[in-house]
């Protein structure tokens, strides 16, 4: 599993609910974080690095559970893997435009993720409208471990009061998105699970919403369950502890600090990286 840092520890955390007993290797690019400001060029060539060092530590199938590389760079990692690859948009779509009665959805993400419209186009061949709203403030508070705070509050209800706003934008001007219909909330990034009660609160009572941290696992899961394993493996039937390797080009220390957080479960076994230019 990969991520630009501990973010997608809530990919993983929702994985290993659903498949304990597997062998998995994380890969936090702690150094180079955050993708969310980045260009899409810069964020190919580092998750390319990433991925390729996975495919070296023996992976069989790679995660990209950050969803700004997913949404930048996915099929430059698919071009440089040779393994399978999954990542969060496509899961996170499908999991929205089924919660969707209305078929018209909010989706909230880093801002390069909304830049690229990639949760759009995914949302649009499934025939639903689409709001795009950055949040970038989201990530550092969450790392900040503001999780339940005034001031995370405060933040949440003004991003989602304009993402929410029947005249998104201009006042003069009506847009063919108009959210007033909307009803489901897409959390398009790695950090949002952590605030999702607060979020609950904020957010209109009619919205439902949707975690791609959550749809991803499902998806993961039900692949991993068709991979051929040894005969030997009944592993996720008896619910083994998880074999768990992580990687960060940060330090390690810090890593297992902050991750710890987002995982729910102890970070141990956590190896410095240092990937070469
Ligand atoms: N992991 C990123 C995402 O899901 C958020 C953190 C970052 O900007 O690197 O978009």
């Amino acid at each position: 599993m990969f991520d630009s840092g501990v973010g997608g520890l809530t990919v993983l955390r929702a994985l290993i609910e659903r498949i304990p007993g597997a062998n998995y290797l994380y890969f936090g690019d702690t150094a180079r974080l955050p993708y969310g400001s980045k260009s899409a060029a810069t964020v190919a060539h580092y998750a390319v690095d990433a991925v390729r060092y996975l495919q070296d530590q023996g992976a069989e199938l790679l995660v990209i559970a950050c969803n700004t590389a997913t949404a930048l760079a996915l099929d430059e990692i698919k071009r440089a893997a040779s393994v399978p690859v999954i990542g969060v948009i496509e899961p996170g779509a499908d999991a929205a435009a089924k919660a969707s009665k209305k078929k018209h959805a909010v989706v909230i993400g880093t801002e390069a993720t909304v830049a690229s419209h990639a949760y759009r186009r995914a949302l649009e061949t499934r025939n639903v409208r689409v709001r795009e709203k950055a949040c970038p403030l989201f990530v550092p508070l969450v790392e900040e471990g503001w999780i339940e705070h005034p001031v995370t509050e405060q933040v949440a209800k003004i991003y989602l009061a304009e993402a929410f706003a029947s005249d998104f934008g201009s006042p003069e001007v009506r847009h063919p998105d108009d959210a007033g219909a909307a009803d489901v909330l897409l959390l398009g990034c790695t950090h949002y699970p952590l605030i999702k009660p607060l979020l609950r609160r904020v957010a209109p009572a009619h919205i439902t919403i949707v975690d791609s941290a959550e749809s991803t696992a499902e998806e993961v899961a039900r692949q991993l369950k068709l991979m051929p394993r040894p005969r030997s493996d009944n592993s996720d039937e008896i619910a083994a502890p998880p074999q768990l390797k992580f990687f960060a080009t940060d330090s390690a220390e810090k890593f297992r600090k902050m991750g710890t957080r987002f995982l729910g479960l102890p970070v141990e076994n956590v190896v410095h990286v240092d990937l070469k230019e």
